[in-house]
């Protein structure tokens, strides 16, 4: 492939048609499949296309429901968007299991955002402090235009305090800020501040009397949010009698199915590769939420992997007890979700979602994604312990497998049926298909 220049000004149509000049055998078919997927509205597809840059089409993801998730007493039925089958199928489970006993329970613990001005400077640190009150009255009158928006609303900026960061690097210093961004994720807020902040301390070091002439250059190196908002975090948990399990699959009754759940769990608290997994589950979940509200599902997962690993190693996101006869089972989890701004009423299925939620704030948002999270996780776990995932991953999978085969309607009907008392494989599926085919 050769280096392409210009991309980027070429109309849409100029792009698809060079990216399937690509395939000098298939150029006409790759052009049309792209096109294949342009949304019938030329609105809403400018719209689709002006979300990103260089745009040729739409990548398909499948939109589904889980039903009766009940939270804090309140009946919900939360849109998912993913790909793997047996993600909803699972929720929709745990949903049902949980529905009966008590149903899921969920609240904020926290809900502070951070922003950091990163300088270098060689000052006397101690002085800066000092003086720092002033500076601060500065850097809150220079940021006023932006956050009395955000201040009406309740939120706006928590507090500003310098950092010594010169264990790290010589001269390195750093302004750090907590946010309160109410019902949007808070990016864009939180980065016109931080750059403001900038711009105000280096004028005001600058034009200090304070300061001598070798300590007023402040070289700003970034001013950025953190994914990482540990204080901007919900709980979400279940819990009953023991004995209100009840019995599952494989003769395992309430006392043993407690105990190896348990077990689970304990494994990923310790063991980096099932913690791992074990997470991984949860944010098929998680990740599924977000995505149907428009938002930023790679900042929830940096997030949600950092405060995994907070204490040195990285451990399960959930964590059971089994006391005094009950069993409780929870999830912390820091996230920053947003009901308003970014995608959340420009992308019509976001806009949908937050409808079918009821327009829940950001905090009840938190709440419910987290809910989903926990969920995934209880449906996981279950199977594990008690069927294995294969089970139903599989019978879920079958059509992906039949569809990979070019099964007829009749094969799809007369397999689904063979399957529900055959274990389901790739190359059961082939033989099975293969065998019909040479009758
Ligand atoms: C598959 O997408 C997720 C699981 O592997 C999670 C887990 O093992 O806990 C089933």
């Amino acid at each position: 492939m050769e280096q392409v220049s210009g991309f980027s000004k070429l109309t849409k149509a100029q792009k698809v048609q060079r990216v399937a000049e690509w395939f000098p055998d298939q150029t006409a078919e790759i052009a049309k499949e792209f096109q294949s997927f342009w949304h019938a509205n030329a609105e809403t597809q400018k719209l689709f296309d002006e979300f990103s840059e260089n745009t040729l089409t739409n990548y398909y993801m499948p939109y589904g429901i889980a039903p009766n998730i009940l939270i804090n007493n309140k009946l919900y039925a939360v849109p998912m968007v993913i790909e793997e089958s047996s993600v909803v199928a699972a929720a929709s489970k745990s949903a049902k299991f949980w529905f009966n006993r008590g149903g899921f329970k969920a609240k904020i613990l926290n809900t502070k955002k951070i922003g950091q001005v990163h300088f270098h400077w060689s000052g006397n640190f101690e002085k800066l402090k000092k003086v720092f009150p002033e500076l601060k009255t500065e850097l809150l009158k220079n940021t006023a235009s932006i956050t009395q928006n955000m201040q009406s609303r309740g939120g706006g900026i928590l507090s500003i305090e310098p950092l010594d960061m010169t264990h790290i690097e010589p001269n390195y210093y750093q302004l750090k800020a907590e946010f309160d961004t109410c019902d949007s994720m808070g990016a864009n807020f939180i980065n016109s501040c931080l750059e403001s902040f900038a711009r105000t301390l280096e004028n005001w070091v600058g034009t200090n009397p304070i300061f001598q002439d070798q300590e007023k250059d402040v070289l700003i190196i970034m001013s950025i949010l953190s994914n990482y908002t540990p204080e901007c975090i919900v709980r979400a948990w279940v819990e009953c009698d023991i004995e209100e399990l009840g019995n599952f699959d494989g003769g395992i009754d309430a006392q043993l199915f407690a105990k190896k759940f348990k077990t689970a769990v304990n494994i990923a608290r310790h063991d980096v590769h099932r913690a791992t997994t074990h997470n991984k589950g949860i944010f098929n979940g998680i990740d599924a939420v977000v995505l149907a509200t428009g938002n930023d599902f790679r900042a929830v997962e940096a997030c949600g992997h950092t405060y995994a690993a907070r204490d040195g190693q990285y451990r399960s996101l959930t964590d059971v007890s089994i006391e005094d006869g009950k069993f409780k089972f929870w999830l912390d989890l820091p996230m920053a979700l947003g009901t308003v701004g970014g995608l959340t009423a420009l992308h019509p299925l976001a806009k949908r979602t937050l409808e079918i939620l009821g327009h829940p704030s950001a905090s009840e948002l938190m709440q419910i994604t987290a809910v989903v999270g926990l969920a995934q996780n209880f449906g996981a776990l279950k199977s594990l312990v008690t069927t294995g995932i294969q089970k139903g991953h599989m019978k879920m999978h079958l059509l992906n497998i039949l569809r990979h085969f070019e099964a007829t309607k009749s094969e799809t009907e007369r397999a689904v049926e063979y399957f529900k008392t055959h274990v389901v494989s790739f190359s059961a599926v082939n033989e099975l298909l293969k065998s019909w085919r040479n009758t």
